[in-house]
């Protein structure tokens, strides 16, 4: 008998990290010592402020009804300043602004706000998974641009089959980019480029800006939304999560195009029951009182990014150090696939690297590194590598 699920679950690929994850507690329990530097989850506790802060505002009881799906004035509010601030974006905090639980939440629920059955949406290849689980659980289509070093790690969107095109409805795109770590320099002008592309093409485009905070050697990640008429086809998914360290709070927005804002808005009323009032709070008081946390992330990130890239080097690789996000994308050894050597590096190192290939056939012969884990266990894992490889090479 077949099993009782929608056959749209059977389109999914097995969640990448679910497979790491079974094999790191296959050696754990065995008794070995395992380092993951598979997955993107800050290992830094959340800023003194927002705990203080939701502490507060669990003790008081108007927090403990439904919130609005709307969010409160103060939460709204503090992400249009923090735009403001930041970007120079101005947003309207009555129209523009929408909480989200999570930019995963965010990325996944507005497929079925934009996308009908068999709409195409555009996404990368290598890519966050979500722009592909998205809109299959939509039944709508995945279409996916390799991004790659011969392309700057930028799609080419003119290389969209006319017929894909016409079904495009939505673009995903994400920089400071997870996995490659590729960013938008000053004077790159694909972000015109897409805005242009869009209003042609009748396309929503939903910047994930997961990353913007977290950037190194003094480079500062633009919004999408600062790029001339991007407010008028698209919008952007702003997270907490990395930043300021609160994977765990579940907490961003989706700001941007009124019209998307609200379409999203009104299909939320029916999804969940909004943001918790207390964490909206606490998010409220990062966004105000903890805008320099990011800065002191960065520079533990960086500081780890250069840790990892010299020990690639070291091995014989040749990295390039990302100018934003939490990983370092690298080259494999000529000859091994991507999987092949994150086996290795499992079997001789008992290190967890993520292969290229889980997050889309173009990242064949890449690894992802996170940086996401204390510096003396990433130390550790490096030396752990650098031994390993001197000795099977
Ligand atoms: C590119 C990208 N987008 C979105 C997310 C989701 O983040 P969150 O749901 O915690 O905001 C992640 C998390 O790893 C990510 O890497």
């Amino acid at each position: 008998m077949s099993p009782r699920h929608a056959d749209r679950l059977d389109r999914l690929a097995p969640y990448m990290f679910a497979e790491l994850e079974r094999k790191i507690q296959e050696k754990r329990d065995a008794g070995i010592d395992v380092i993951s530097l598979g997955i993107g989850d800050p290992d830094l506790p959340t800023p003194d402020v927002v705990i203080e802060e939701l502490r507060r505002a669990v003790g008081r009881g108007e927090t403990h009804q439904y919130p609005s799906n709307r969010g409160r004035q103060v939460f709204r509010d503090a992400i249009t300043s923090f735009y403001d601030h930041r970007f120079n974006v101005k947003l309207d905090a009555d129209t523009q602004v929408l909480p989200v639980l999570g930019g995963k939440e965010g990325i996944f629920h507005i497929c079925q706000v934009l996308l009908n059955v068999g709409d195409v949406a555009l996404g990368t290849d290598p890519g966050y998974p979500v722009y592909t689980s998205g809109p299959l659980l939509t039944d709508a289509e995945p279409f996916l641009l390799p991004i790659t070093p011969e392309n700057d790690f930028k799609p080419d969107l003119a290389s969209i089959p006319a017929d894909i095109l016409a079904r495009s409805k939505l673009l995903f795109l994400n920089y400071p980019n997870n996995p490659t770590g590729a960013v938008i320099e000053e004077g790159d002008t694909f972000f015109e480029e897409v805005v242009q592309f869009a209003k042609d093409n009748d396309i929503v485009v939903v910047h994930d800006n997961a990353y913007s905070e977290i950037s190194f050697d003094g480079y500062r990640a633009p919004s999408f939304l600062s790029t001339p008429g991007a407010m008028d086809i698209g919008v952007e998914m702003f997270s907490l999560s990395k930043a300021w360290n609160m994977t765990g709070w579940r907490v961003g927005a989706c700001v941007g195009n009124t019209e998307v804002v609200q379409a999203f808005w009104k299909y939320k009323t029916n999804v969940d029951s909004g943001m918790f009032d207390a964490v909206q709070l606490a998010a409220a008081k990062a966004l105000t009182e903890a805008r320099d946390f990011p800065d002191q992330m960065s520079t533990i990130y960086q500081r780890r990014r250069d840790l990892v890239i010299d020990a690639l080097r070291a091995i014989g690789l040749e990295p390039n150090a990302p100018k934003g996000s939490i990983y370092v994308w690298a080259r494999v050894p000529e000859g091994q696939t991507s999987a092949e050597f994150a086996q290795l590096v499992l079997d001789e190192a008992n290190v967890v690297v993520s292969p290229g290939a889980s997050f889309g056939a173009a990242g064949e012969g890449f690894v992802r590194i996170s940086l996401s884990t204390p510096d003396d266990r990433l130390k550790e894992a490096i030396s752990r590598i650098e031994d390993s490889m001197r000795v099977t090479a």
